[in-house]
């Protein structure tokens, strides 16, 4: 397949490829699902290191990132089995039933956007290239981000701020935006910016990084649901798991692995009854990562956006 727009610059260097094949293990027989193909790199080693003895399905909601990975699948000669979906990855067991299969052995989530997402300026996820006010990363996301600066209420606006951006000046990042909106309605990236430039106070930028980037965090996880849609990929994964099968997942943010973290305590805590009694359930899990693990120096040399990723295992039990 070619592709008749020029991907080169966007195309998203995986990250921890090592670790990750590592605790994913693809082998003879193995069923490995990577729920957020994105560009294909993590899928390619997969399918590298199968060498065709692995059944590997790929899945992810961005129909522009699929057609990127498709597309270098042609770099090896062993693709062996490999069926991609157009999904988003809360649904993995429907992707499973249409695929035919009941279990698999592993399930990677690569999480966030990729830098083909956030160098498209059409799209709207960068504070740094101006472009449509849109965040979807995908079709079957409801709403654009552009709909929630100009429509929804100032007391939405700041929860969603705060919720999803841990942003400290929420309340008055919402006051700015309704006052501005009053004007005319918010239509690009850059005009955000502006808004929230002006309503963080000089000194509390010192030492900050960019003032937008806990804004456009929080309306960007607000507009794909991403923690909903993580939870329900992990419930869901866990119960779509071989015994001995493995969840791998790398975040990018305190939100998703506190997230993960707590997801996987609970679904590895013993549910405190003797296996006699009516609410006694086993644990469905086995935390592999005690603590996350982090790339190495060189690779966040080599790779900047390695740098605040974190990477959490768990393994289904027997049961
Ligand atoms: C960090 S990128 C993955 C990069 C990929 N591992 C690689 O090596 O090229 C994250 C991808 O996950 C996808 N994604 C995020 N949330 C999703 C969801 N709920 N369902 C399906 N795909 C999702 C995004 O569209 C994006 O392409």
């Amino acid at each position: 397949m070619t592709l008749d727009w020029d991907t080169s610059s966007a195309i998203h260097q995986p990250v921890m490829v090592q670790e990750v094949i590592e605790f994913l293990r693809p082998g003879k027989g193995k069923v490995i699902v990577d729920a957020t193909v994105g560009t294909g790199g993590h899928l390619l080693s997969i399918l590298r290191v199968a060498r065709g003895e692995s059944k590997v399905i790929g899945i992810d909601r961005d129909p522009k990132a699929l057609e990127v990975a498709e597309s270098r699948l042609g770099e090896i000669s062993a693709v062996g089995k490999v069926s991609l979906y157009c999904e988003n990855f809360r649904n993995i067991r429907s992707v499973l039933d249409r695929e035919g299969v009941e279990q698999v052995d592993g399930i990677l989530l690569d999480l966030g956007f990729s830098s083909l997402q956030l160098e498209d300026s059409s799209r709207g996820f960068s504070f740094r290239h101006d472009g449509l006010l849109d965040m979807r990363m995908g079709p079957d996301a409801k709403k654009t981000a552009g709909e929630i600066v100009n429509s929804f209420s100032e007391g939405e606006i700041a929860k969603i701020l705060y919720q999803y951006g841990e942003e400290k000046w929420a309340r008055r990042i919402a006051r700015f935006i309704v006052q501005a909106r009053e004007r005319r309605p918010i239509k690009s990236t850059f005009e955000l910016v502006k808004i929230v430039e002006d309503a963080v106070p000089v000194g509390a930028r010192r030492g900050r990084k960019h003032p937008a980037r806990k804004t456009f965090q929080a309306l960007r996880i607000a507009v794909n649901e991403e923690l909903d849609s993580l939870k329900e990929v992990i419930t869901k994964g866990v119960e779509c798991l071989a015994s001995g099968g493995r969840i791998v997942v790398l975040s990018y943010h305190s939100l998703e692995d506190r997230l993960v973290k707590q997801m996987f305590g609970s679904l590895a805590r013993e549910s405190g009854y003797p296996p006699t009694h009516p609410l006694f359930t086993a644990p469905s899990l086995m935390v592999v990562t005690k603590k996350p693990v982090v790339p190495t120096r060189e690779e966040i040399e080599s790779n900047p956006r390695s740098k605040s990723a974190k990477l959490r295992v768990a393994e289904r039990r027997e049961g």
